[in-house]
């Protein structure tokens, strides 16, 4: 039977965290056995909030490490850079003909990136049109199912929309995605602030441990993350949402089940689980770290894999460009 495909990526911008390992990252890697993976750094996605040249190809560059170093394989995977892709800007610029400016201006990341963003550099274009390029990342490989965090379903529901719209005027094109969410870790939560998600643009950063972040850091960073009022170490979102957040960090990080963990702590005190949970991330993100350096150091290296990626990644969205643009009427 032919494999299903999945599509996602993440932004170059800023460090990668925890949140995105398990949100996404880690999701990616579980599926490139089984799926036809194509997975991209969204490069063209950061400069919707003004980026400095350098950095944003250093974030570029380290996001795609990262990815490897998380053992994406690009042997399994298709792995590259979005603006490698000339198509998904010109699929993105039909599909922006055909979104209603309202459906834009309601969506959740704009309205937040809009207040932050407005106050520092103003507003510009391409944060409005944010989700019809991401919606083009997405369809011009046709793909069966996207792996994201919570925070982008909206971002998929217009991208189905879309898919719909182009289909019943033009004719059966694009698939309609599934988003494929972690039933735990869709959104992991702030750690200095469990009510809202761990971000990279939280402007404190003990909301996050960055994948990259150092021994001691890591320790600190959970050492001094809020907890509830009680002593109890249990899962329940509602009544001790900062502790079922570690909780949930601590399950997907090693890989046992809640329950367990709600047994193993129980007449334990947050001083000793924070211990552990600490060691443990030092334990998983140190592999990582490792990887990653060594990965970076060989820049060439890296452009030739990506080069690769964009390579297969090209063909089909090739393709597909082809088609669409015949169904509109494009010469
Ligand atoms: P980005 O770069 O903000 O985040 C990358 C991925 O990490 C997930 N994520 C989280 N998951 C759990 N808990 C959190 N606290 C958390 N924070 C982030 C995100 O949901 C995402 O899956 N617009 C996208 C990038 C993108 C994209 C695409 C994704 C561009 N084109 C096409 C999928 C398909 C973004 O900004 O993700």
């Amino acid at each position: 039977m032919e494999k299903q495909t999945a599509v996602s990526g993440i932004q170059a911008s800023g460090k990668l965290h925890i949140g995105n390992y398990i949100g996404a990252i880690k999701q990616f890697v579980e599926l490139q056995d089984k799926y036809k993976m194509f997975a991209f750094v969204a490069d063209l996605h950061a400069i919707t909030v003004p980026q400095d040249p350098q950095e944003l190809r250093k974030n570029t560059l380290d996001a795609a490490a990262i990815y490897l170093a998380c053992e994406l394989d690009p042997k399994k995977a298709t792995l590259f850079i979005q603006s490698h892709i000339q198509e998904h800007v010109e699929l993105g610029w039909i599909l922006n003909t055909m979104t209603p400016l309202g459906e834009l201006e309601r969506m959740t990341q704009f309205k937040e990136k809009k207040e932050s963003q407005g106050q520092k550099q103003g507003v510009h274009a391409g944060l409005l049109n944010y989700p019809t390029l991401m919606a083009a990342d997405i369809l011009i490989y046709r793909p069966d199912t996207v792996p994201v965090g919570e925070d982008q379903l909206q971002h998929l529901e217009l991208t189905r929309t879309l898919a719909r719209k182009f289909n019943s005027r033009f004719g059966e094109t694009f698939k309609e995605p599934r988003a494929l969410l972690k039933k735990e870790g869709a959104k992991i939560m702030g750690l200095d602030d469990p009510s809202k998600k761990m971000s990279k643009s939280s402007l404190n950063p003990n909301n996050y441990i960055e994948l990259l972040d150092q021994e001691a850091e890591i320790r600190r960073k959970i050492q001094i993350a809020v907890t509830d009022s009680g002593k109890e170490i249990k899962f329940n979102p509602e009544e001790k949402p900062a502790v079922s957040n570690l909780l949930t960090i601590f399950s997907l990080m090693s890989g046992k089940e809640i329950k367990t963990l709600e047994k193993e702590y129980g007449g334990k005190n947050y001083a000793e689980f924070k211990k552990d949970l600490g060691n443990l991330l030092i334990e998983k993100l140190t592999p990582i770290q490792i990887a990653y350096k060594k990965i970076i150091k060989d820049e060439k290296k890296l452009l030739k894999i990506l080069a690769d990626g964009a390579k297969s990644a090209r063909a089909i969205a090739q393709e597909t460009m082809k088609e669409v643009k015949t169904k509109i009427g494009l010469l």
